[in-house]
């Protein structure tokens, strides 16, 4: 009887503590259930690592206008690595780890514009995470976007392409849509950024051979839009849609596009009189050439709501829906001009300000 009972009471103890960790791990689960949804709606492996790339010819020739632009990403991302690279660290990591790219970048680019195209590529397929232009403004954390994104999708994706101002795909280059390359977030070894490099050297060189006189034209960075920046970039997407071999679910293989009116929401500056002008002219072609493809899609954006972003202005709150805005992309043109300018960016000076949070990148890899 004393035996059983104490063999009872022992087993109803151990039954207690069974319990108490049930409950607790239950507890635990509903917790994370509950509110881990809050802080992240839709986490999933192969999200982009928390890395920030920004790229400069070298340290000493960066205009000064950039210094609130490279301080944004470090002060709205402040768990993320940041690291500044400049044409000699971006070399070094393309003969380090792709000699073959260090080859045929050197013999089929013709410009500085086209180089830190290519390179922004291969810099993602190594490291993955983020990369911005240095004109590119972070307005809050792009991770937590990303996240929103790939939930509203349902899908998981491994590589986020910013896009060009509506305004731009549809009055400059008469397209729908154009991805832009001066933000980018990616996980390492995308299948998309694998198939852009692999096909890049063979496009570059069979485009230029096509049309004579286009060498020269492009030394001056003319072209670098159609050869490796955006027009590349879209003809390149279409075709990886179209071929790819694994399921779009697979983060390692799906691309998503950053919703312009949340990364990229004011139009070039530089180019607006231009925009207006295109709007009024498709407008009053409307009713003469309706069935042109081109002029019917500029009348259509022209006579939508989609034009008054012609008219928003970069740094004031936007008008009509209020989403937010993630990052902007000012269009300051100031990268790889041929004249050296007058104030300077400290990169050492900024480096110092954040300690332990940013590396240059000019002679070691990181
Ligand atoms: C670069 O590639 C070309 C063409 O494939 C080849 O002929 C040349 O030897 C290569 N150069 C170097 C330095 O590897
Ligand atoms: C840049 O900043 C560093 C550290 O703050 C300083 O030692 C250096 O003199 C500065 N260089 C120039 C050119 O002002």
């Amino acid at each position: 009887m004393r035996l059983t009972c104490l063999q009872w009471r022992r087993r109803n103890s151990q039954q207690q503590l069974l319990w108490a960790l049930l409950t607790g791990a239950s507890a635990l689960l509903t917790l994370v259930v509950l509110f881990g949804p809050l802080q992240s709606p839709f986490r999933y492996w192969g999200r982009p690592p928390p890395l920030v790339h920004q790229m400069c010819s070298d340290l000493g020739s960066i205009p000064r206008q950039y210094r609130p632009y490279a301080e944004s990403w470090l002060t709205s991302h402040p768990r993320h690595r940041y690291l500044l690279w400049t044409d000699s660290g971006l070399r070094r990591l393309l003969a380090r780890h792709y000699p073959e790219a260090a080859n045929w970048t050197r013999r089929l680019l013709r410009s500085r514009l086209e180089f830190s195209d290519v390179a922004r590529y291969y810099l993602l397929l190594h490291y993955g995470g983020i990369y911005a232009d240095l004109d590119v403004r972070a307005r809050r954390q792009l991770p937590a976007y990303l996240d929103s994104l790939a939930n509203r999708k349902s899908a998981a994706c491994g590589c986020y392409l910013g896009q060009e101002p509506v305004a731009h795909a549809v009055l400059l280059f008469g397209l729908p849509w154009l991805p832009s390359n001066a933000l980018m977030a990616c996980s390492p070894g995308h299948s998309f950024l694998r198939f852009v490099t692999d096909l890049l050297p063979l496009y570059v060189s069979r485009r230029a051979s096509a049309l004579p006189g286009e060498g020269e034209s492009r030394l001056g960075g003319f072209g670098a839009n159609k050869y490796t920046g955006p027009l590349m970039l879209y003809r390149f997407l279409r075709k990886f849609e179209r071929q790819r071999q694994c399921k779009p679910s697979d983060p390692s293989c799906s691309v998503c596009l950053m919703e312009p009116e949340a990364t990229m929401p004011y139009v070039d500056p530089s180019q607006r009189d231009l925009l207006r002008e295109r709007c009024r002219a498709a407008l009053s072609r409307r009713s003469l050439l309706p069935s042109l493809t081109s002029n019917a899609l500029r009348a259509n954006f022209c006579a939508g709501p989609g034009a008054g972003a012609i008219d928003w202005l970069a740094g004031t709150p936007r008008n009509g829906n209020g989403g937010m805005v993630f990052a902007e992309h000012d269009f300051l043109h100031l990268a790889y001009g041929n004249r050296r300018p007058s104030q300077v960016l400290n990169a050492s000076q900024l480096s110092a300000e954040y300690p332990g949070r940013v590396t240059l990148v000019t002679e070691e890899l990181p």
